[in-house]
């Protein structure tokens, strides 16, 4: 398979962002991997002239709910198209008081409450049994250029927090946020994992941009709606996006330096 450009930065996009505006978009390609097609096409091409493989999470349109999306084919598609460094965009659920609707959170921990999802490249027909090193799950050089790039953009944003990821699709109950809460957890989402292990396992630099689309059940005086999280996506977005947009020059700079091992 022929790619962009080796070491590309892959962006995947999460709820609120099936398309990336601002891409330069050099083509769009359907690819396979031996555990299935991705969630999307690949759209290949250039932001702020960085070499860029874009993936929309859950399908575009928006459809594929998150217990059901096909992790480990996303992870390899761009894999195989020479990404090594991963953004993971996703839609989050705020527990700290810090973490308000519409603020973008880099997470430096999760916790995985998820369950029954393929979480692993290695089982099946393999060599040796391996444990990867996952103590720090997202790669602290990348987060470091992210983080800069929201204060250059001054974006609302924190730059700590521990990621619970749940199983979805539903919401969370009262409770289970306070759990979550006693646990450590800062932010809820349900798309976290194993996203970021899967790429670990395959030696590549992720982080998370979790944009705060709510508050987290019984964190309000009121229900979750969907409209809430709409608007807060829209306010939030394009943040986002200026985030993306600054952090590219120094993701290139980064690319130069070994991968993580
Ligand atoms: N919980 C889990 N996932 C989410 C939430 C939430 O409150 N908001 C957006 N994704």
């Amino acid at each position: 398979m022929t790619s962009i450009a080796s070491q590309a930065v892959g962006i995947i996009g999460g709820t609120g962002l099936t398309t990336l505006s601002g891409l330069d978009i050099t083509g769009t390609r359907a690819v396979a991997t031996p555990w299935g097609a991705p969630s999307s096409e690949l759209t290949e091409g250039h932001l702020d002239g960085q070499p860029v493989v874009f993936l929309s999470r859950h399908g575009n349109p928006h459809k594929i709910p998150p217990h059901e999306v096909n992790y480990k084919a996303n992870i390899k598609a761009l894999y195989d198209a020479g990404v090594r460094t991963v953004i993971g965009v996703n839609a989050v659920g705020g527990i700290h008081p810090d973490m308000t609707p519409a603020c973008v959170v880099i997470p430096d921990q999760i916790i995985d409450y998820t369950w029954g999802r393929a979480g692993t490249f290695f089982e099946g027909e393999i060599d040796a049994v391996t444990h990867i090193d996952f103590t720090w799950p997202y790669d602290n050089a990348t987060r470091d250029i992210v983080m800069q790039a929201a204060r250059d953009q001054d974006v609302l944003h924190a730059g700590f927090g521990v990621y619970g990821a749940t199983q979805g699709p539903r919401l969370e109950t009262a409770a289970e946020i306070r759990r979550m809460e006693r646990d450590g957890c800062d932010l809820v989402g349900m798309t976290g994992m194993p996203e970021a292990a899967l790429a670990a396992e395959l030696g590549m630099r992720y982080v998370c941009l979790g944009l705060v689309v709510n508050w987290a059940a019984g964190k309000s005086d009121h229900i979750i709606t969907m409209d809430e999280i709409r608007a807060a996506i829209e306010q939030g977005m394009t943040g986002v996006r200026h985030i993306l947009e600054a952090s590219m020059a120094g993701l290139g700079a980064l690319r130069a330096l070994p991968q993580p091992s």
